[in-house]
């Protein structure tokens, strides 16, 4: 395969990695892409370090036996947990979800602005967005917030059910009217729930996901390697480690994505 051709890994612990898939197939039409879900291991958000890191570097070495060009950690729990050691054994780069998500926040605040950083459990406890926005020298007040069922209710597919509305309610009415300028989803299964979130928290904050940054860094990361693929369209491939039908069902029904037939990998 010519280096060119060689496609781009991407995963997430499920769906949410294809709100990033989305923004790369729009940005690089004629890249191949390779998407995997690890829908027998979701959610990654409640679980240790060390579980995260471990599943992470099993699909990591998989994408790399499929040749991959570059590696988009399409998760933030896996991005904030186990990107190191995601790069540790990657000859291909590795790009995260955080700086993007940071990079597309600070377009949205200005100094000595509010920040709300959303994000699973995992994440949250990191504090890797907090960490991020400091290295990147944002002089910003940062909260964050855990709202750990956001992930069932996308991956059950009630994005637009009343109880998602509820639930958003719950974890971000008490941020409603504290002037916050940019609330980052810091999941990248968020943006799914992106109406409901801006319902809860009014006009005033800018409702910020890492998707399309991300996928422009992959682009610039493509350019620097002279590996970006000039024309042609790009093939998609999916893959999960569980219930392939649920996984293309529910693509299609949250974000339009016509999967084809999707294979199963199981660790
Ligand atoms: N979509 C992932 C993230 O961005 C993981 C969600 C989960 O599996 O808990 O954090």
């Amino acid at each position: 395969m010519k280096n060119k051709e060689r496609p781009i890994g991407i995963f997430d612990s499920g769906l949410g990695g294809l709100t990033v898939f989305k923004a790369l197939r729009a940005l690089l039409p004629a890249e191949n892409l390779v998407y995997f879900g690890d829908t027998a291991r979701v959610p990654y958000g409640t679980k240790s370090a060390e579980a995260v890191i471990a599943f992470s570097k099993e699909i990591t070495a998989f994408l790399l036996e499929k040749k991959i060009k570059l590696l988009v950690v399409a998760c933030n729990t896996a991005s904030s947990l186990a990107l190191e050691e995601i790069r540790k054994i990657s000859p291909v780069p590795v790009l995260g979800v955080i700086v993007p998500g940071v990079e597309a926040a600070l377009k949205a605040v200005p100094p000595g602005g509010r920040v709300l950083v959303t994000g699973t459990s995992a994440t949250v406890n990191s504090r890797a967005y907090s960490k991020a926005l400091a290295a990147a020298g944002a002089r910003v007040r940062v909260t964050e917030k855990a709202c750990p069922l956001f992930v069932p209710l996308v991956e059950e597919g009630w994005c637009a059910k009343p109880v998602a509305a509820l639930v958003a309610r719950e974890y971000l009415a008490p941020f409603r009217g504290k002037k916050i300028d940019a609330l980052i989803l810091g999941c990248t299964h968020y943006p799914l729930l992106k109406k409901i979130i801006a319902g809860v928290m009014g006009p005033h904050t800018r409702i910020v996901d890492s998707a399309r940054v991300a996928a422009a860094s992959a682009r610039r990361e493509l350019e620097r390697g002279g590996l970006l693929k000039g024309g042609g369209k790009g093939r998609s491939e999916f893959i999960v480690s569980d219930a392939p039908e649920r996984f293309s069902g529910l693509a299609l029904k949250l974000l339009g994505i016509k999967t084809g037939k999707v294979a199963v990998k199981r660790f």
